[in-house]
């Protein structure tokens, strides 16, 4: 790894666990995601065939710099960031595919109206579920589900199982993978989104 790479994870690095210490239930990890889970994330996600990819919960911009290092040339990238404190920071990555947005995945559709984004091919999220009020998952879930063009994947990369119970509905069973190479280990949940409308049951 290069000097400026080793600087670059060690500024991100302190700077995710201050922003663990501010808001410990929004950030729920002490370290950002390795680079193993990076790249199973990117992987799963198959974003290297995606025209458009939307990531929600960004941090500090590992998971941006490794979505972006598989994306074609011709992708672009909308990164969904609720904390001001990442927001600098994920600005600074110079690269004309990605789009920084300040705001809350709850309201995807609307941010995505904004940046003129009809659907996604597909959508990675590291935004910790389990933690979300009942209500603001299923508002996450249901953007998703409306969000994601047909065929397209959903990955969510998680602690708890919660997401299973709460995507499961709209999506079906998800292919569930679990990264040890990462701290703490992660489940990596994966869906495709097969052609029907459905909704969630109230
Ligand atoms: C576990 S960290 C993952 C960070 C990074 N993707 C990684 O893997 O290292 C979760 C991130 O989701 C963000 N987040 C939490 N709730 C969110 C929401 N409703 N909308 C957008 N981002 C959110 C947090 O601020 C935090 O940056």
């Amino acid at each position: 790894m290069q000097l400026k790479q080793v600087h670059r994870k060690r500024n991100d690095g302190l700077m995710f666990f201050q922003g663990f210490l501010r808001r410990p239930r929004q950030i729920a990890s002490v370290v950002p995601s390795s680079r193993f889970l990076e790249r199973r994330v990117t992987e799963l996600a198959t974003v290297v065939r995606a025209g458009s990819v939307v990531e929600l919960g960004p941090g500090t911009g590992g998971t941006t710099r490794a979505l972006l290092a598989a994306m074609s040339p011709h992708a672009s990238l909308l990164s969904i960031e609720i904390d001001p404190d990442f927001i600098a920071t994920l600005r600074a990555i110079d690269d004309d595919r990605l789009t920084v947005h300040h705001g809350n995945a709850e309201r995807l559709a609307e941010i995505l109206r904004h940046h003129a984004w009809d659907a996604a091919d597909a959508i990675v999220s590291g935004i910790p579920f389990s933690l979300l009020r009942p209500d603001a998952r299923r508002r996450v879930v249901e953007a998703v589900w409306s969000a994601l063009a047909p065929g397209g994947r959903f990955v969510a990369y998680q602690v708890c199982a919660r997401i299973d119970t709460f995507a499961r509905p709209l999506f079906g069973p998800a292919q569930v993978a679990v990264e040890f190479r990462n701290f703490p280990p992660l489940r990596i949940y994966v869906w495709r989104k097969d052609g029907g409308a459905r909704t969630l049951p109230s």
